[in-house]
């Protein structure tokens, strides 16, 4: 018979009624401590089980820095884990278990490209098995939440973490941030092999000025509901459990002490009624913005703004309890934090299974999750340029160069917050077209040297591995100049000097200035950085045996000083003049930009109606032909502008996209449905609104589609 006292340990009782018999069991003490979030250095395992075992800590970040993105840590181990759960759950007064994040970003043991990369591939379903996939490696080594799916729209790609996110437009992003939340979080996060999700970070860091990471934000409300809200309203409508309050100043007001944002905008306008987590030390960095004149103000704020769980600074564990005390802080704001707190640690089954037992992944499991590894690298690679269809090659032609600082990368193709990847897993794309293309003579040095053009002056085709280290993009990792590398340019430019076919393959964690590689290579595949299984993807395509899927999730300048420039801008009062008077003001490759291996044709766009109400939908039908000799898939992509409204509208925005295959020769008929989801923007208020007038509709197989119609909204 279980004491009345400890109702919330029978799972026979609703959430809300264990929640709330806790809470009235818990002292002051143990309610900050269950606001409080500890990083978790091996070295620190013995100091953790104290803190748990008195009540004074509510989870763990399975890291040892603010960065660790980019740093080899040593965390605690899963033995580890669980000592300090067991001290928390069986030594504690109350027995409340600890809630265990990390950051499973684009995988945890099996690196799937970084999720830029993933975004080009337009596939959700694909990205959502990818998730579901890093969810059950995840959750077998104890994490019970990821800090994922990273969904800030990114317009600037000297910021280091557009590596991170899914690109610049709201519509594919919030795809995606669907299609995380749904992998990471099952049908309940309470599964076995789920995690809880995390939306981050909340509200527009990707528009740190200069790209300079952490850097202030200046977003109008309307750009700020307009750009960088829709993909959080999507997460969360996809059920995400949690959100991450970022580290920047938008207007004068810190994210992690704004209350109008994190209560006003996500609480009560969007309803998100989940746990929000500070970043790392956001909190105390309140101090630092100028806004807090010590710890225990920064408390304070950040209590009062929204903030639940104080991730690392130590703030809430230090001061709240004085803060209540002296009549400060309210004691509700305390008890509306844990209650969130503990309400996620119900939903994740984790009173009821607060231990993760050792377990090894099946060898049918690790095959298929090293397969889709494999397919997502493939149909994330962007084909940009194949001129005189260099691509794909025989995998009969005799003799291949495989040259380039990364032909023998491993590490650098697993991309930023790779943590717990393995190097020895990976794949290198010599490795790769070792694999594919067995029968082929490679000529390759042992890696980079200056043998290179010797190899390649020997070869029939020049391969040219390029692009960046891994933690040369991710977090606190700003580019001024987005070239590659010192002398990789001028080694293409050399190897086409040759006079032989030249291949281009780039890998890198962002949009790389290729101006002067657009100009020597003869094709260019952009494979991001690919992920463990990368060489074998890379060769897929290389060699035929994989199509070229991958369509542009961001603009790739032509120059840096061009930044920002993005797809779904406003016209401006002279959308004719403005332009630069040294280059081009158009990009080297648009969004929604990819080639294949054979052509499409759009005909015959038309719709079927002239003009509907408000709340009506109209349907788009486009006639879509392969004009090649070779199979393959296409994007379709629809475009919508709003001609004339109350407020400036973009020049067109992504509203849908089709995958579609096609044989040669073949042609289809593809439809979407149009209504208010696609023709609304948010008003001042939030609320969507469909104005009458005229709306252009383009569909196509990138942001520049040519074929558009015209209908009315009465
Ligand atoms: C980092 C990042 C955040 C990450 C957290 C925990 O500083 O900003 O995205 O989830 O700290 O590692």
């Amino acid at each position: 018979m279980i004491e009345l006292i400890d109702l919330y340990k029978d799972p026979q009782r609703s959430i809300e009624s264990r929640i709330e018999n806790l809470l009235s069991l818990m002292t002051l003490e143990e309610k900050a401590g269950q606001l409080h979030q500890a990083p978790a250095p091996i070295e620190a395992v013995s100091e953790l089980c104290a803190l748990a075992r008195a009540g004074r800590l509510g989870s763990l970040v399975l890291a040892t820095s603010a960065h660790a993105g980019s740093e080899e840590q040593q965390v605690a181990s899963l033995d580890q884990y669980n000592a300090v759960q067991r001290a928390a759950v069986e030594e504690s007064r109350l027995g409340i278990p600890l809630i265990y994040g990390r950051d499973v970003i684009h995988g945890h043991r099996t690196l799937f490209p970084i999720p830029l990369g993933q975004a080009a591939a337009w596939d959700a379903d694909l990205v959502r098995d990818a998730s579901a996939a890093a969810a059950k490696e995840a959750s077998a080594a104890g994490i019970h939440w990821t800090f994922a799916p990273m969904i800030d729209i990114a317009r600037d790609p000297r910021w280091g973490r557009v590596a991170e996110g899914f690109g610049e437009d709201p519509f594919l992003v919030s795809v995606m941030a669907e299609a995380c939340v749904r992998g990471f979080q099952g049908d309940d996060p309470a599964g076995s092999e789920s995690v809880l999700a995390c939306l981050k970070h909340f509200l527009g860091y990707g528009a740190a000025e200069g790209g300079r990471d952490y850097n202030s934000t200046e977003i109008t409300e309307h750009t700020l509901l307009n750009v960088y809200l829709p993909s959080f309203e999507a997460g969360i409508k996809a059920g995400a459990g949690s959100v991450m309050a970022a580290f920047h100043e938008i207007g004068g007001t810190p994210c992690s002490g704004n209350r109008q944002l994190l209560t006003g905008l996500l609480r009560d306008r969007l309803g998100f009624d989940g746990l929000i987590v500070s970043d790392w030390n956001s909190v105390g960095e309140l101090q630092e913005h100028g806004v807090a004149e010590s710890p225990r103000d920064a408390a304070a704020i950040a209590l009062d703004a929204g903030v639940d769980l104080d991730m690392c600074s130590g703030a809430y564990l230090t001061h709240l309890p004085e803060l209540v005390e002296a009549g400060i802080v309210p004691i509700e704001q305390v008890d509306n934090a844990v209650r969130r707190v503990l309400r996620t640690k119900f939903l994740c089954g984790l009173f009821e299974r607060p231990y993760t037992e050792r377990s090894i992944p099946s060898q049918e499991f690790a095959e298929a999750t090293m397969a889709l590894a494999r397919r997502l690298a493939a149909r994330s690679a962007v084909l940009l340029k194949n001129d005189g269809s260099v691509l794909p090659l025989s995998k009969h032609r005799s003799r291949i160069a495989v040259i380039g600082p990364l032909a023998h990368a491993r590490r650098e193709l697993m991309g930023t917050w790779s943590i717990d990847a393995v190097d020895s897993d990976g794949v290198t794309v010599v490795e790769g077209i070792r694999a594919v293309a067995p029968d082929i003579e490679i000529l390759t040095g042992a890696g980079p040297s200056d043998l290179d053009l010797s190899l390649a002056s020997r070869a029939d085709v020049v391969i040219v591995v390029v692009g960046e280290h891994h933690n040369r993009s991710g977090e606190n990792a700003s580019l001024a100049d987005l070239h590659l590398p010192p002398g990789q340019t001028e080694l293409v430019r050399a190897a086409k000097e040759l006079g032989k076919p030249t291949i281009a393959v780039v890998c890198a964690g962002r949009p790389i200035i290729l101006t002067d590689i657009e100009r020597s290579a003869d094709a260019i595949l952009y494979a991001w950085h690919p992920g463990v299984q990368g060489g074998l993807g890379i060769a897929d395509i290389l060699f035929g045996g994989a199509s070229p899927a991958g369509r542009l999730p961001i603009t790739f300048p032509r120059h840096e000083g061009q930044i920002p420039l993005y797809y779904n801008h406003k016209s401006t009062g002279r959308p004719n003049e403005g332009k630069y008077l040294e280059t081009l003001t158009t990009p080297l490759y648009p969004f929604g930009y990819g080639l294949t291996y054979t052509t499409f044709a759009y005909s015959s766009l038309s719709l079927d109606a002239a003009a509907i109400s408000a709340n009506d939908t109209i349907t788009a039908s486009i006639s879509i032909k392969n004009t090649g000799s070779q199979a393959g898939e296409e994007v379709v992509q629809l475009y919508i502008r709003d001609l004339v409204a109350r407020v400036t509208r973009p020049i067109k925005e992504l509203k849908g996209f089709q995958r579609v295959s096609l044989e040669a020769g073949e042609t289809k008929t593809v439809t979407f449905t149009i209504g208010p989801d696609q023709l609304s923007y948010a008003g001042p208020d939030g609320r969507r609104i469909v104005e009458p007038g005229e709306f252009q509709v383009w569909i196509g197989g990138d942001s520049t589609a040519a074929q558009s119609a015209v209908f009315r909204v009465r």
